[in-house]
C-alpha cells in the first residue's frame, strides 16, 4: 500500500496534529519525517488539549503504530517530558512507538549554541525556537552528528563528551551564559528512558510493513515556507519539510507515495522572522489572533496573522505535488464582514504570479474580496450545511489552485471535521 504524507503549506501550525490524529482511524501506522522539538502540534478530544513536540500524532489510538523517523532531530530530554505527560505508561507505549537509530540526536549543547547564533545575528535573528534544531542539523550535514542508534554503545558517554568539548569551544567565541549541568541531567534521564524503546532501522519496518498492505500516514512538521530550500531562507527551518522529505526522512521511495495532503488555514499566520506579504498589522490581524488564538503551541509567542495567500499556496502545492487540500481553522474566519484573498502580488507595480527571490523585495498584495458569513459553524458536521459564502470561498480556492477541498475543520476537537 501507497504512504500517504500530510504536510503544512504555510508558515507551519496550519493544524496538522488535529488532522493526523481525526484521520487516524483509517491509518495502521503515523511516522514523522522531519523537524523536533520545535514543532508543536495541538489535539483535542474529550475537551481535554494535548500538545506533541516529537511524538507523532497517532499516539493516542491505542494498536496503532507510531514511528520517529531518521530524519527527525531528537531531544532525549524533551522526549522524556512528553512521554511522562501522555498519560499511557511507558510499557505501553514501548508496544506503540519506535525510533529510527539514525535519527539524530541534539545535544544539550546544540541548545547553547542555537542561542549564542541568535543572540549574534541582533536584528537579523530568525525567531527560532531555539530548541537546538540548526545546530544539531548542522552536526548532522557537516558530519559530527551522534545518532539514536549510537546509545546502546558501551563507549556513547566518551563520544558525548567529545561532541560536548567540541561545541564548548565554540561557545568560547561567545559571551554567553548557561547552566549545562541542568540541561544534562534531563538530558541523561532522556537516554535511560529510550534505552526502553526499540530503536532500528525504521526504514526496513516501514516498507515491510507498506508491502504488507498496512496504511502508513507519514506527518510532517513545521510547513513548507519554512523549507530549508524552498522557504524564506534564512527565515526558515533546518530540514526538509516538503513532500521530498518524507522520502529523505523515512527512507520510502518516491514512487511509493499515494496521496499528499496539503493543509492550510482559511487565513495565513506566521511565528518568527522574515517575510510575510498579507500580514495584517491592524485591528483586523488582532482579531483573527484573538478569535484563533494565535499564539505558539511551543513557544508561546503571538503569531503574526493575515490573510490568505494563494500565490504561496499555489507554489506549495506545486512543490509538493499536493492532491488533496484540507482546509483549517474555517470557524475562525465567522463573522468578517467580507473576507479578502491575496490573489497575486504587486511589486514595483507589476502584477506578479511568482514569490520573489528578494526577501526585502516590496510586495503589495492584490486583494479579491468575498462576501463574508456570520453563522457559527463549530457544530456543522455535514459539507451541504455550511454557509453559501463559505462555500464560495472554498470554491473560490479550489478554482485557483486546481486542487480540491476534501476537509473543511470547524474547530479544534477531532469531531469537528467535515470530510467531504
Ligand atoms: P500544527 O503545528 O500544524 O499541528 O498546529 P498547532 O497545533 O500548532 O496550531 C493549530 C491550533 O489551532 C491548535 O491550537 C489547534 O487546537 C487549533 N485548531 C486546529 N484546527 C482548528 C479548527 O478547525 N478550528 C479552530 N478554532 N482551531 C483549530
Ligand atoms: P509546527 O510543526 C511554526 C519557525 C520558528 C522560526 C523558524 C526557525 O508546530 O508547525 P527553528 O526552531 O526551527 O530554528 O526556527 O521556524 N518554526 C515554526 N513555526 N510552527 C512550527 O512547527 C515551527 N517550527 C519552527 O518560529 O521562525
Ligand atoms: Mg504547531
Amino acid at each position: 500500500m501507497k504512504i500517504d504524507i500530510l504536510l503544512g503549506l504555510q508558515w507551519g501550525d496550519e493544524g496538522k496534529g488535529k488532522v493526523v490524529d481525526a484521520l487516524c482511524q483509517d491509518y495502521d501506522v503515523v511516522a514523522r519525517f522531519q523537524g523536533g522539538p520545535n514543532a508543536g502540534h495541538s489535539l483535542e478530544f474529550n475537551n481535554v488539549k494535548h500538545v506533541l513536540h516529537l511524538i507523532p500524532s497517532g499516539i493516542f489510538h491505542p494498536g496503532k503504530l507510531n514511528i520517529i523517523g531518521n530524519g527527525v532531530v531528537l531531544d532525549p530530554s524533551v522526549f522524556k517530558c512528553e512521554i511522562e505527560n501522555l498519560g499511557p505508561s511507558v510499557e505501553e507505549l514501548t508496544g506503540r512507538l519506535v525510533l529510527s537509530a539514525k535519527a539524530h540526536l541534539i545535544l544539550p549543547t546544540h541548545r547553547i549554541l542555537d542561542a549564542a547564533y541568535e543572540s549574534h545575528k541582533g536584528n537579523s535573528r530568525i525567531g527560532s525556537t531555539l530548541k537546538g534544531i540548526g545546530p544539531a542539523y548542522t552536526d548532522k550535514a557537516g558530519r559530527n552528528g551522534l545518532r539514536a542508534g549510537d546509545i546502546i554503545r558501551p563507549d556513547f558517554r566518551d563520544l558525548y563528551e567529545e561532541h560536548k568539548s567540541a561545541h564548548l569551544m565554540m561557545l568560547k567565541n561567545y559571551n554567553l551564559e548557561y547552566d549545562l549541568k541542568e540541561y544534562e541531567k534531563g538530558w541523561f534521564e532522556g537516554i535511560e528512558l529510550l534505552r526502553k524503546f526499540r530503536i532500528e532501522n525504521t526504514e526496513y519496518l516501514l516498507n515491510k510493513l507498506s508491502s504488507q498492505g498496512k496504511k502508513i500516514l507519514a506527518e510532517g512538521a513545521q510547513g513548507t515556507m519554512l523549507d530549508l530550500d524552498f522557504g524564506s531562507y534564512p527565515y526558515v527551518t533546518s530540514s526538509s519539510t516538503i513532500s521530498a522529505g518524507a522520502c529523505t526522512g523515512l527512507g520510502i521511495s518516491p514512487g511509493n507515495v499515494g496521496d499528499v495532503f496539503g493543509i492550510f488555514k482559511a487565513y495565513c499566520t506566521r511565528v518568527g522572522s522574515g517575510p510575510f506579504p498579507t500580514e495584517l498589522n491592524d485591528e483586523t490581524g488582532e482579531l483573527i489572533r484573538k478569535k484563533g488564538s494565535e499564539f505558539g503551541a511551543t513557544t508561546g509567542r503571538p503569531r503574526r496573522c493575515g490573510w490568505l495567500d494563494l500565490p504561496a499556496l499555489r507554489y506549495a502545492i506545486m512543490i509538493n505535488g499536493v492532491t488533496k487540500l484540507f482546509m483549517m481553522k474555517s470557524d475562525i474566519l465567522s463573522g468578517f464582514k467580507t473576507v479578502k484573498v491575496c490573489s497575486s502580488y504587486n511589486i514595483s507595480g507589476e502584477n506578479q504570479a511568482e514569490i520573489p527571490f528578494d526577501n526585502n523585495a516590496a510586495i503589495e498584495p492584490v486583494y479579491t474580496e468575498l462576501e463574508g458569513w456570520s453563522e457559527d459553524i463549530t457544530g456543522i458536521r455535514q459539507y451541504s450545511g455550511l454557509p453559501q459564502n463559505l462555500r464560495k470561498y472554498i470554491a473560490y480556492i479550489e478554482d485557483q489552485t486546481g486542487v480540491p477541498v476534501t476537509i473543511v475543520s470547524v474547530g479544534p476537537d477531532r469531531n469537528a471535521t467535515i470530510f467531504r
